[in-house]
């Protein structure tokens, strides 16, 4: 039986040995994997680590402020903030087919880590908060046949151009596990409690054209979502909850006008390492509570509905 001390001890051994004086860069996504595999990075090997933020405009409500002085300021790690929220939203235009979004998004953020590596002089090494089910779910649905379910951007290796090695020293966990190493590396319950978020961001819940106004609306709505569960105290009894923005107008009347706007989805779900999902129950009032607020809080949504499909046959996310 391991335990975490042991099995930080073990892979800042494993890391130091892989890497020996080569400079890494890591990506970080604002999630709690990358995150604790920076921190574990940087503790085996110290300043031959940089981090890369590659703030893509896809990230929730002060989401990239939360990351940049995360780092820079508690850890004192060096980030190095790449803003390129119109390099992604351009290549975006026009882009409806969920895999295709994934892949422009996996694609052109090699491309800024590429960039950003020469800055430096060159980095053999790309460090990466694979988890163990990104592993498996981007290669075979559990005991399936062996079918790509999502391409998660993170898994699948680097373009050959590229030549670097991959460090993923998370590659055997599981999400329970990331957060006791977490932990044990010092990051604050707030940090590694947070909900699971997907590195293509924001661009996977909004079915349909991905652009800067819908970027916006979602921002407000999911919000305002995550702070009604958090003054319910329900953030902790959650695995994920977000809301999607649904590429489908209805009608509807506020104070005597017509409006034609669009629905938002509000997803909540249990689980244990993300590999299957059930619907977290809220009652009727807060659902109704947190619908009334969006609606009138939000410009561009009018109406708000619930998800109720567990994972399988759902998945968590909607692209
Ligand atoms: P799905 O939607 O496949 O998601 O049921 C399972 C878990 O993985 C997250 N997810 C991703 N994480 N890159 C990531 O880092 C991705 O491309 C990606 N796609 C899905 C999802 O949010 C859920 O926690």
């Amino acid at each position: 039986d391991w335990t975490m001390a042991e099995f930080r001890a073990a892979k800042i051994a494993e890391i130091r040995e892989q890497v020996g004086k080569g400079r890494v860069i890591c990506g970080l996504s604002g999630g709690v994997d990358s995150a604790v595999a920076a921190v574990l990075i940087h503790e085996a090997i110290g300043e031959q680590l940089t981090c890369v933020f590659v703030d893509h405009g896809l990230m929730r409500a002060g989401e990239a402020d939360q990351v940049v002085s995360l780092f820079r300021n508690h850890y004192n790690i060096p980030l190095a903030h790449v803003a390129c929220e119109t390099l992604f939203l351009e290549g975006l235009k026009g882009v409806t087919d969920p895999e295709a979004k994934r892949k422009f998004i996996g694609k052109t953020f090699i491309d800024v880590f590429e960039a950003e590596a020469k800055k430096i002089g060159g980095a053999e090494f790309l460090a990466q908060g694979t988890l163990y089910p990104d592993v498996i779910e981007s290669v075979s649905f559990t005991g399936g046949p062996s079918v790509t379910i999502k391409s998660h951007h993170n898994v699948g290796g680097l373009p050959e151009r590229m030549n670097m090695k991959l460090v993923e020293p998370l590659r055997e966990l599981f999400k329970d596990e990331v957060r006791d190493l977490g932990r044990e590396l010092g990051l604050s319950e707030a940090f590694v409690g947070r909900h699971p978020f997907p590195g293509p961001g924001l661009a996977i819940r909004i079915p349909g054209e991905v652009t800067k106004e819908r970027c916006d609306i979602l921002r407000k709505a999911d919000a305002i979502y995550l702070d009604e569960i958090r003054n319910a105290g329900l953030y902790d009894a959650i695995w994920q909850a977000f809301a999607v923005l649904l590429p489908v107008k209805t009608v509807g009347v506020m104070g005597d006008g017509r409006t034609y706007d669009s629905v938002c989805g509000l997803r909540a779900v249990t689980s244990t390492d993300g590999m299957t999902a059930d619907v977290y129950p809220f009652d009727a009032g807060f659902l109704t509570r947190v619908a009334t607020r969006i609606v009138n809080e939000v410009k561009g949504i009018n109406r708000v509905v619930y998800d109720y499909t567990s994972k399988p046959p759902g998945t968590i996310e909607w692209e």
